[in-house]
């Protein structure tokens, strides 16, 4: 399936923290936040979702996501051994509720989710305690943990889609509002913006890029994203866009097709929309020569190449920090006396030569694919 869950980034970043508790270093890679920016109902939470792998946000015409989501996904190593976890976590049924994975609200200190079914709820009445039922809105964020084995220590955020004419008890300026409060978000340096537009709709007018070119002019670290590729008009496609011919963006357009309306009213459960859209690519025939290039699984890819090149570039200053941590440690031993000093020196130099060792190829450069990420 889709998601973000990289095993082996997963495994590099984990080796990282690892390394950096040994040695005593604190939080040693700040991955970017990734953000969602696009129109009210092009499909925002929907991409968000898939990305995760998992069923737990609000989704639905009209305005459903009315406050921030601020998602932290935190890796947890397992409490116990499992064997072929990873196939069950991204399956959608809560019945045999995994104990390895569940969320907590910062609203609700200490009371762990199981049920992913019961996060959405959760959200919505939240939602709804600030707001009201009638469409109102709040920059207040709701945040929420997800702790699994499965995934990497990363924020996602999830926001309002940009409105023009008030609705319900929306304020008179609500377009402003909410363009205030996504360029808050997507104004942070190391945010990934995935600019959001309904295939649809004409690029020209979207909302999501344009927003995105305010913040990012050179589209450094903005994907555009195509959604509801499958709502399209009979003879229309997105090949033009996709090869740069219509609003070139550096790191490119993705398109997807998630669960429409209908499925989501049916519950229709994550591993079977993936499969459709896999299935809709490849028979397509705008699509089926390139359809490695479309869907869910490429746009996660994607990022996680992003991720990777992060890594990459934060990698020098890990090393100093490393360098720093040792000599002080060292110095430290010293005091100690000679003899504890071969010792615990050793363990730490063998740590930090074994990670490096094994990770030379990813992180030091000679990886042509992370070279660019432009595919
Ligand atoms: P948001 O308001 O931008 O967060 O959009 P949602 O994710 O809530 O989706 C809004 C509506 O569009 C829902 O009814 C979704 O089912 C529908 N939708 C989103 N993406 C697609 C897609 O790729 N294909 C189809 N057919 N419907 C989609
Ligand atoms: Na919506
Ligand atoms: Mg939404």
């Amino acid at each position: 399936a889709g998601g973000i869950s990289d095993p082996g980034l997963i495994t590099l970043v984990n080796k990282l923290q690892d390394v950096f508790t040994t040695v005593g270093v604190q939080n040693p890679i700040d991955l970017p936040q990734i953000v969602v920016v696009g129109s009210q109902s092009s499909g925002k939470s929907s991409v968000l979702e898939n990305i995760v792998g998992r069923d737990f946000l609000p989704r639905g015409t009209g305005i459903v996501t009315r406050r921030p989501l601020v998602l932290q996904l935190i890796n947890r190593a397992p409490a116990a051994k499992t064997n072929g976890l990873k196939d069950e976590v991204n399956t959608d049924s809560d019945k045999e509720a995994n104990v390895d994975e569940w969320g907590e609200f910062l609203h609700i200190p200490g009371q762990k989710f199981y049920d992913f079914n019961k996060i959405r709820d959760e959200i919505v009445k939240e939602t709804e305690a600030k707001t009201g039922r009638n469409a109102g809105i709040s920059p207040a964020p709701i945040n929420l943990r997800i702790y699994s084995p499965n995934v990497l220590t990363l924020t996602l955020v999830d926001l309002p889609g940009l409105t023009k004419v008030p609705v319900g008890d929306q304020p008179r300026d609500i377009e402003r509002q909410i363009r205030e409060m996504v360029l808050k978000q997507i104004s942070k340096p190391n945010a990934i913006i995935l600019a959001v537009t309904g295939a649809n709709t004409d690029l020209a007018n979207s909302d999501g890029l344009k927003l995105a070119r305010e913040v990012d002019p050179e589209g450094q670290r903005t994907i555009g994203v195509l959604t509801k590729v499958d709502l399209m008009d009979e003879g229309t496609d997105v090949v033009d866009i996709l090869a740069g011919r219509i609003i070139p963006l550096r790191l490119g357009y993705v398109p997807v097709v998630n669960r429409g309306q209908r499925d989501i009213d049916n519950r229709k459960p994550i591993t079977a929309a993936l499969d459709n859209e896999k299935n809709f690519f490849e028979n397509h025939k705008a699509y089926r020569n390139k359809s490695s290039y479309c869907g869910t699984p490429y746009l996660a890819r994607k990022l996680n190449l992003i991720l990777m090149m992060h890594i990459k570039q934060t990698l020098p200053d890990i090393k100093a920090r490393i360098q720093a941590s040792l000599q002080k440690y060292s110095a430290e031993l010293q005091s100690l006396g000679d003899s504890m000093l071969g010792n615990s020196a050793n363990i730490v130099l063998n740590i930090i030569t074994e990670f490096s060792n094994e990770w030379r190829t990813v992180l030091e450069g000679n990886n042509t694919e992370l070279s660019s990420v432009e595919l």
